[in-house]
């Protein structure tokens, strides 16, 4: 089959998404597949109709690729697609949307407030620490850490009109990859400081431990409330979730993030580290990608 592999895009993560359709489509074209790599302008859906795919590789990220816009499109044009559909992927990528989904699932989220950026910078929304980003954003884009002691942030023109205010939530950084029905393994993300863009992307600036050094209890609750979470929000195919774990109050201090429906498959990313943890070779995980692809 001819798969087309959509990369790029027009989101803040836009870069991102590019190393990850190069690579997905390189492990494609081992695994056997005639591959088109398609850099998602405008005109997508000329393009589609012009190269007439069997499927879809979806490898963008952040908005117009991971909100359920290109997943609308592909539906309309009849053409299967991997990952999530159109509602998993809209509630996904709204941070708060999504924890309302957690919420009615029982799974443990901070709370947040979504306000207009003009009341984020008169004063403190909530007791610091506090955390600003962007409902709609992925990769830490336009992610503030107000600290206690400090004052109110000065948002960058860039950042939407409204914005999410979430109480921080301290600890370690941990993350599962959901595939299908079945919760991988555990990471535990060392960073110096904040995980961020750089440290997400830049060769060595986090360390993955993986399968994570943490109680088998936490261990077991993170799958369990991956897949809870792949569930409530109706994901197919890969998902992962990110959680923030404070070690000193044990099970009641792992909080979930959020769930990315279209997680990072660069050569830094965690999702191909989970798969291979479980035995399958970054080709492997791209083929069963293509294989669960529908619409
Ligand atoms: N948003 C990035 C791509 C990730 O979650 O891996
Ligand atoms: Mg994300």
């Amino acid at each position: 089959p001819l798969v087309a592999v959509l990369k790029g895009g027009l989101s803040a993560e836009r870069e991102v998404s590019l190393v990850s359709g190069r690579e997905c489509a390189r492990a494609l074209r081992e695994a056997g597949y005639e591959v088109v790599e398609v850099d998602c302008g405008l005109d997508l859906a000329a393009r589609l109709a012009e190269i007439s795919p069997d499927v879809c590789f979806n490898a963008l990220h952040g908005r117009w690729g991971e909100d359920g816009c290109v997943q609308g499109m592909l539906e309309w044009l009849r053409i299967p697609y991997t990952h999530s559909g159109v509602l998993a992927s809209a509630l996904a990528m709204d941070k708060q949307r999504a924890k309302e989904a957690y919420r009615v699932a029982g799974l443990p989220i901070v709370e947040s407030v979504v306000v207009p950026r003009e009341a984020v910078e008169a004063g403190h929304v909530m007791p610091a620490p506090y955390v600003v980003k962007p409902v709609n954003e992925g990769s830490s884009v336009g992610v503030y850490i107000v600290r206690e002691g400090s004052n109110a942030p000065r948002l960058a023109a860039e950042m939407p009109a409204t914005v999410m205010v979430e109480t921080y939530a301290p600890g370690r950084e941990l993350t599962v990859s959901v595939l299908g029905d079945r919760a991988l393994c555990v990471t535990d993300i060392i960073t110096d400081g904040w995980y961020d863009y750089d440290a997400k992307y830049k060769p060595g600036g986090s360390r993955h431990e993986v399968p994570a050094n943490i109680p088998a209890e936490i261990e077991a609750a993170c799958r369990d409330y991956a897949l809870r979470a792949h569930r409530a929000l109706g994901c197919r195919g890969l998902s992962r979730t990110d959680f923030r774990w404070d070690e000193a109050r044990g099970l009641s201090g792992l909080i979930l993030l959020e769930t990315n429906t279209q997680p990072g498959m660069t050569p830094t990313s965690l999702s191909p580290e989970h798969a291979a943890q479980v035995g399958m070779s970054f080709a492997d995980l791209c083929r069963w990608i293509v294989e669960d692809a529908s619409c």
